[in-house]
């Protein structure tokens, strides 16, 4: 199934690639693609409370489109589960916030995390973040998911910087 605006089907998880790649189909504002995304992803995903970009400007991370309640506007390379993530230009998984040091928590409710890098020709463009209020919600199959969506965000906005 893919989503258009104006269905009201509810989506799954396995929506999520197809749903992103119709949606993003022909379009390729990063602005525009990365809403959508989040979009997806919250009502994709089962039991997460947040979900959302985070885009490298000027040497931080500065919030992007997202759903979920209202989040940290900028966050520093290598600070909290986002900075780390794309200072190391890799996935992280955080199975227990409370066991991250230097978490950053933006919604209290917040038990389990997924960031994933956007990265474009080896430059990293910001982050995917997805917060859980379930410990350990996220498996290595959603790290996965998400480093896909990641790159079909990257290839549909080619060389637009968001
Ligand atoms: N928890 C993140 C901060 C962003 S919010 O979760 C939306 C972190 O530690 O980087």
């Amino acid at each position: 199934m893919t989503v258009q605006a104006g269905t009201s089907a509810r989506l799954g998880e396995d929506d999520i690639v197809p749903s992103i790649a119709a949606v993003m189909e022909g379009e390729g504002d990063p602005i525009a693609n990365a809403a959508n995304i989040a979009a997806i992803l919250f009502e994709g995903l089962a039991d997460i409370n947040w979900a959302g970009f985070y885009f490298l400007r000027g040497g931080q991370l500065v919030l992007g489109p997202f759903q979920g309640r209202v989040a940290c506007t900028r966050i520093d390379m290598g600070k909290g589960v986002c900075g780390t993530a794309a200072r190391q230009c890799a996935t992280i998984v955080v199975p227990d916030v409370h066991q991250f040091e230097g978490h950053i928590a933006c919604d209290a409710a917040s038990r389990s995390e997924i960031v994933v890098p956007i990265m474009r020709a080896g430059q990293v463009l910001g982050v995917i973040d997805i917060d859980s209020p379930h410990v350990a919600r996220f498996t290595p199959a959603h790290a996965k998911l998400i480093e896909q969506v990641a790159s079909l965000y990257v290839r549909a906005c080619g060389d637009a910087t968001p």
